[in-house]
């Protein structure tokens, strides 16, 4: 294992500046120090996962009805939640379904530290590592990997509002992941989470493990149907939402 994380140091990102300062708890539970908050949940980060980006969006169940499916998070962090995606959608997809997963994300972490953070879950080390080979070569421009034969995988470098502003697509479901939103307002402002909802298709879903107050006026007014339901572990709310079809309210 170390072998192959001083490999995977080496290679490094493409500008030494972007690289995300970090430090660790117990061994294996990234900690931004540029934002003050923890990736994810300390209390089993995959089982919040599940909970909040998953089940929030009515996953995998939605995937049967749909030929090709997009999800778009909004802060690829460790690559977590694709991975644990991956993982869902590899179990459940039919033969020909597509999954496409694009992730916004300004300030991405080296492919040694996704590896150290992922290696809490074993079963999830070997797409990890399928994955975090590509990191190295991120740049402004959107990557896209097509890491199986039904799954791609794009990760966009830039900061949120321009990244989706300028995105050409739409998705289904949307993961809502920036820190804590008090230290990292610009993850939850009005004008991202209009451009969430504009690029988002009708009948089209987000979740999000925050349930701050005003992150929830921002989704309503940019156009959601917001609700609040309960959260993972020790967080007793989040919020989904939905998208009503154009000219009418589900
Ligand atoms: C809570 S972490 C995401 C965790 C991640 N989804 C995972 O599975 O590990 C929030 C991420 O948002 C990124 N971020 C913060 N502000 C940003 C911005 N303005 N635009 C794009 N990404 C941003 C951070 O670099 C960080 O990786």
């Amino acid at each position: 294992m170390i072998d192959q994380l001083e490999g995977l140091r080496a290679i490094g990102t493409t500008n030494e500046n972007d690289i995300h300062a970090l430090s660790w708890d117990d061994g294996d539970k990234p900690y931004s120090q540029q934002f003050g908050d923890h990736f994810y949940s300390q209390n089993d980060g995959r089982a919040e996962t599940a909970h909040v980006f998953l089940a929030g969006n009515d996953l995998p169940q939605r995937w049967h009805s749909h030929d090709h499916f997009q999800i778009a998070e909004l802060g690829f962090g460790t690559g977590l939640n694709f991975l644990e995606t991956w993982r869902q959608w590899c179990q459940h997809r039919r033969p020909g379904q597509q999954l496409d997963f694009t992730s916004f994300e300004a300030f991405p972490l080296d492919a040694a530290a996704v590896i150290r953070a992922i290696s809490a879950w074993p079963d999830l080390m070997e797409q990890a590592h399928k994955m975090a080979r590509r990191l190295p070569q991120l740049t402004r421009s959107p990557a896209a990997w097509k890491l199986d034969h039904q799954t791609t995988l794009t990760i966009v470098k830039a900061q949120a509002l321009e990244g989706v502003g300028t995105w050409p697509k739409k998705a289904h479901a949307w993961y809502l992941d920036g820190f804590s939103p008090q230290l990292n307002r610009d993850m939850w402002s009005s004008q991202l989470m209009e451009q969430v909802f504009a690029h988002t298709h009708d009948t089209g879903t987000f979740a999000t493990y925050t349930s701050a107050g005003w992150v929830r006026r921002n989704l309503q007014s940019s156009g959601f149907n917001v609700k609040k339901i309960p959260g993972h572990g020790t967080k007793r709310h989040m919020l989904t939402g939905v998208r009503a079809p154009s000219g009418g309210s589900s």
